[in-house]
This record gives C-alpha cells, structure tokens and sequence, in this order.
C-alpha cells in the first residue's frame, strides 16, 4: 500500500507528524488517505480501510454525511467568521443554548474554545479565577488522576503529566496532586465496586483533596474513561463519590468529556451516565462530528456570576481564540447535533454496544490477551507483558491494516472505537479483522 512517489517525498521532506517517530515514519510504507466516506478510509493505492478509531475519537457519525458537509457549505456562504468578543452572531448564541438543554443539570453558561486543549485550559483558568474573583486567594492548584490527558499545551500537560512524553518540560509545568488511576487490570467486565480496586484509588483521591483543600481550585478528570492512558474504563460510582467530596470540601468538578461526550459511553454523556452534574464540562472532538475544530466549556450558573465586574473590580475573563465560537463550525455543530437527535443515534447504538461486548468477550480468551473491557462504543484489550505488550500491539496494528482495519495502539492497548453510526455488518467485518490481526501477530 504505498502511494505515488512525489507526494511520498514531499512528505517526508517537510511534513511534521504530530506523536510519530521520524525514523519509524521515514521507514515505514508510506499511508496515504485520499477520501473517506461513511466507515471507510480510501488509501492513495486504491484500498478501502475500516476506520476502527473514529479518525482520532472524533467522526462520530461517520466520513461525509451529507448534512454536516451542506451546513459547512451553506454558513460558508453566509457568515464565515465574526469575533465574538463584545459581539454575537445567532450560530453561536443557538448552539449555547442548545448544549445547555442537552448538557447535565445545572449546567447553563457555554464559553467557546478552538479544540480540545483549549478548551481544558480555558476549564483550568476558569477554575483558578473563580476563586480569586470570590476574593479567596491561593486556591490554584489542582488534582488530576495518574496517567490523565486533558491535551498537549503546556498549562494542561501540568494536570496530565506523562513523564514518557514531556520530561522535556519538567521545569516547565505546575504539575498537579496526582490521585491513583480508578483502573484495575484484574477484574475483567467487573462494575463491584466493593471489590473494585477503583474503591482504592479513590481513597487517594479523597486523602489529597483533605490534606490540599485549602489550595485546591478544582479536580479535573475524564469521566468513566481514562482515554489516551490505554482506555482504561472504571465504574460511574468513583464519579458520585467524587461529586460528593467535591460537594464536601467545596471544590470545583471539572469532567473533560472531550473524548467521551457524544454517545461514546452509550450514553449521551458520561456524566449523565453516572447521574453527576460537573461544575465545568469540556467538550470537543465529537461536538462537530470531527469535520472542523471546535470545543466548549459549559459551567454552572454560580460560576458565570462570579465573572461579573463592578464599579471596584474587573472580573472579566481574558481569555479568547481567533476561532472560538466560529460561524461555520457553530453551525456544523448545531447540524451534528440534529443528526444524533433526529437519528436517534446514541439509542440506536444498543445492538452495536452488545456486539463489542460479544467480541470483546472472546477476545479476553486469547492467550496474547491480559485482560479486555468494554465501555458502551468502546471496546479494549491488554496484551500481556509475556506476550510482547507493545510490541505485539503495534504487529497487530500493523496486520489489521493489511487487512483493512484502521486501529492505533497505546502502548500495549488495541481498541476499537468506530463511529457511531456503524452498521452491523461493518462491525462484525471490524471485529473480525481485529481477531486475525491479533492471530496474525502471535509469534
Ligand atoms: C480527554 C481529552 N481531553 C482533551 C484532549 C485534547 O483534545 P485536542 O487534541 O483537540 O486538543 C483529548 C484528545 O485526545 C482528550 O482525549
């Protein structure tokens, strides 16, 4: 599967691939994506890929539905962009509205970031200049959960720190307290949260959050989902008792959906899933169906108030992105969110959800395979240290693309994350494809 040796060239002359190795990259058959419609990935040689990750966990209805390429095209010709600072424009003012009715109780106030870290960082700073607004100082610092990743600026690397990929920016961060993963490799499909090993990491969450409540301005984690940690999936209950001692000890809840919002979970959000109203909410990726970047914070009504200036203070937010709140991608988020309501597509997603688990059931068996999970339109399998971890896993992503299955690993994670709207028949050829590749990379 090569392409045409020009392109091949230029690429490797002056494209910088984000999270690739360059001599990994410059060694490898080069992967060259044309066009993509519904599930399918077309390769420059004339293949057809299944795109088992959503294309970066954010195609949720699939490559070029024709609704979300017509509101990109029609509000192109309208009103293309328009600065939101002290002005307005009626995309941006429906699609407010609209996620406030469809976000967790409570949650009524959206301010507009460009993408995933920007809208995190925009969470971080909320949080922080709540508290000085209120006039209590030294409320700044966070606690985030171990192995978290909340996105790649440097504000937001301080509250998900992965020495492997940013011990260049140690003296850099202001890295948060780090409370223990809710992840327990051992209890395969178990939600008991008495023998859950979630009920420990717990206790380290609470223990910090006691000891540093006085210079805490908020929690931030990834509901019901550890995503780029491995998809590493714990029970809603560590999400109540979290909301609870927030509640408690006065804290502020800060739940970056950005990965999980949109159905992912089965659920529209996780959060929701869980029965928990955060304090801040971060969505992006899936909110414009992965066709344009757009991201947005939702928070509570008590915070936006606490934004308010007087005559003695200025409380404004100084905070905003050229993009933030874009005409075109306002639009195109207000068609996605047409689609998943007027195609029921979380609530169709039931019997896709039963075959993941089915698949993912048999895949556990698999002696290369140390434990497997599912969460709703997740699906995730370990391979065992003995069996190569990593290695392994990048063979058998390699296979699967060989044989027509677009999957990435993370470390010694494989995963499937397929659009939303994939039909049965698509995801038993992606299943099946994910069994050979793990067969086919068996030493
Ligand atoms: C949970 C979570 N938060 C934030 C981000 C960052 O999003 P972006 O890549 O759009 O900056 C990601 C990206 O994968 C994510 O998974």
């Amino acid at each position: 599967m090569s392409a045409g040796p020009s392109l091949r060239d230029s690429d490797l002359r002056h494209l910088w691939h984000p999270y690739t190795h360059i001599a990994a990259y410059e060694a490898a058959p080069h992967r060259l994506i044309e066009r993509a419609e519904g599930v399918y990935l077309h390769t420059a040689s004339g293949d057809k890929l299944l795109d088992g990750i959503s294309s970066w966990w954010a195609v949720a209805l699939g490559h070029g539905h024709p609704r979300l390429v017509e509101a990109i095209r029609t509000q192109a010709g309208v009103l293309q962009h328009s600065i939101l600072g002290n002005m307005s424009h009626a995309p941006a003012i429906e699609l407010a509205e609209r996620l406030a009715s469809i976000a967790p109780p409570g949650l009524t106030r959206c301010y507009f970031a460009s993408d995933g870290a920007s809208a995190t960082e925009a969470a971080l700073k909320i949080a922080i200049q709540y508290w000085y607004n209120l006039g209590v100082r030294g409320k700044n610092k966070f606690i985030a959960i171990e192995d978290g990743y909340h996105g790649d600026t440097l504000g937001v690397v301080g509250v998900g720190y992965v020495p492997y990929f940013h011990a260049p920016f140690e003296g850099a961060v202001r890295r948060a307290y780090t409370a223990a993963s809710p992840h327990c490799a051992c209890c395969q499909f178990d939600t008991d949260w008495e023998v859950h090993c979630a009920k420990k990491a717990f206790e380290s969450m609470e223990a910090l959050a006691r000891e540093h409540r006085d210079d805490l301005a908020a929690v931030i984690v990834e509901p019901l989902c550890q995503g780029a940690a491995g998809m590493r999936i714990y029970p809603a209950e560590y999400l109540r008792r979290l909301r609870a001692l927030c509640d408690e000890l006065g804290l502020l809840l800060i739940a970056d959906e950005i990965a999980v919002g949109f159905g992912r979970t089965g659920s529209l959000f996780a959060c929701g899933l869980a029965g928990i109203s955060p304090d801040l909410f971060c969505l992006g990726k899936a909110l414009t169906g992965g066709y344009l970047p757009m991201s947005a914070v939702l928070a509570a009504e008590t915070i936006y108030d606490a934004f308010r200036s007087d005559e003695a203070h200025d409380r404004t937010f100084y905070d905003g992105h050229t993009y933030c709140g874009n005409p075109i991608t306002s639009a195109l988020a207000l068609a996605t969110l047409d689609v998943f309501e007027e195609e029921r597509v979380v609530e169709r997603c039931a019997p896709s959800m039963a075959t993941i688990r089915a698949g993912f059931g048999e895949l556990a068996k698999h002696p290369a395979v140390h434990y497997a999970k599912c969460l709703g339109m997740i699906g995730m399998c370990a391979i065992a240290e003995e069996a190569g971890g990593a290695a392994f896993a990048r063979r058998a992503a390699n296979a699967a693309y060989d044989l027509g299955l677009f999957i990435r690993p993370l470390g010694e994670v494989l995963y499937l994350w397929p659009p939303l709207t994939t039909t049965a028949g698509e995801l038993d050829a992606m299943l099946d494809r994910f069994h050979s590749a793990i067969a086919a990379a068996a030493p």
